[in-house]
């Protein structure tokens, strides 16, 4: 068995230097492409579930899926974890199905659209780290909110994400404060916000440093080597898939997603888990639409699964690939959750707050 919590998978990525991209899933197609690209490659997982998931799958089917797909691939690392909880119960009930790690989002409020204050953010983090880690399982929590610097919108996709208009404030993570956070909640993993947002549509051109902002990254990894930091809407919304989507009847407006060579620049610089849905949706998408088009008598699903599952398997070997994620599975052995938790007792994994140039 491998079950991994979010904590040992990143601190051997920090270790090693390399990142992991976290695949969102709904279904066991999905899980199995993931699963298949990794153990192709000899990557560690990280299988993330929203609350959306969550309703969609029912806990009870997720739980026993991952269970599945652990005995199919025991010689494979698999973290589950818990994307964008809105408050403690859903975190908490998160961990009793069997996910080794939980996202508290306190950027926002429980209704996960309204932007929430600082004070509120650090004050239900640090409860459900504290509440976590006597388990063992790892948190990562999220300063900042996602939305665009072109337009200053928050994003609304699927009912989570900041409504109306954000300051500049609220779209860039402060990093003095960055410190501040980490070491008032005592997170494993740290999501900030540069001008990514979630879904397809998130800059109208090839970003660049005014609508990307990768320096704050680079300025709060210079003041938190020791955390983990996270990227949300990770999505490379890469030209072939939407040519692809587009070619068989999709409409869907030229867009930009994050260039991969961005990513990879984060990872130099501390980030060691990325987000990744829309990517996943896309190529599984386009090739519904594929065989929609060239074989209109088809009326199995499973003509549309395969090679939906066979693209998503392609794209999740690429990014394993890309950020250094491949190789490493075999090298990893996994500390159980109580360990893990015996570790957090004995403050052994209390975050270490320092800065580069004070480390050098
Ligand atoms: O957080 C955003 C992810 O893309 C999950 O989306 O809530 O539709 O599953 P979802
Ligand atoms: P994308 O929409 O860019 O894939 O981002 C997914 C994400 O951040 C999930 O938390
Ligand atoms: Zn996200």
């Amino acid at each position: 068995m491998a079950r991994i919590s979010l904590r040992q998978l990143l601190d051997h990525a920090a270790e090693r230097g390399y990142g992991v991209p976290a695949f969102n899933i709904n279904n066991m197609e999905q899980g199995l492409a993931i699963m298949e690209a990794a153990a192709a490659c000899d990557a560690p997982v990280i299988m993330q579930a929203s609350r959306g998931a969550r309703a969609y799958t029912g806990d009870i089917m997720l739980a026993k899926m991952i269970d599945a797909l652990e005995e199919m691939y025991p010689q494979i690392p698999l973290c589950l974890h818990l994307d964008h909880g809105n408050e403690e119960s859903s975190c908490a009930t998160a961990i009793r199905y069997g996910f080794t790690s939980v996202m508290m989002d306190g950027s926002l409020k429980a209704d996960a659209r309204t932007a929430a204050d600082y004070d509120y953010n650090v004050d239900i983090t640090r409860r459900v780290a504290e509440m976590a880690h006597w388990i063992g399982a790892s948190v990562e929590g999220e300063l900042g909110v996602l939305g665009s610097l072109e337009h200053g919108g928050g994003e609304q996709e699927d009912g989570h994400g900041a409504e109306g208009q954000l300051s500049q404030d609220q779209l860039l993570t402060d990093p003095d404060q960055a410190v501040d956070f980490v070491r008032a909640t005592k997170v494993d993993a740290l999501a900030i916000a540069m001008g990514t947002s979630h879904g397809a549509y998130k800059f109208t051109r090839r970003p660049d440093g005014e609508i990307l902002a990768m320096r704050v990254v680079e300025e709060i990894h210079a003041r938190l080597p020791n955390t983990h930091l996270v990227m949300h809407g990770s999505s490379s919304v890469p030209q072939p898939l939407q040519d692809m989507f587009n070619a068989f009847g999709g409409e869907m407006p030229q867009t930009w997603g994050v260039p991969v060579e961005e990513i990879v620049r984060g990872i130099r610089h501390g980030v060691r888990k990325v987000n990744i849905d829309t990517d996943c949706r896309l190529a599984m998408a386009a090739a519904f639409r594929k065989v929609a088009t060239q074989s209109r008598s088809e009326f199995d699903p499973r003509k549309f699964l395969k090679p939906a599952m066979d693209a998503l398997r392609e794209l999740c070997r690429d990014r394993f690939e890309q950020f250094g994620t491949a190789g490493n599975a075999g090298k990893i052995k996994v500390v159980p959750l109580s360990e893990m938790a015996r570790r957090y007792r004995a403050g052994a994994l209390d975050p270490q707050i320092g800065s580069i140039t004070q480390a050098a």
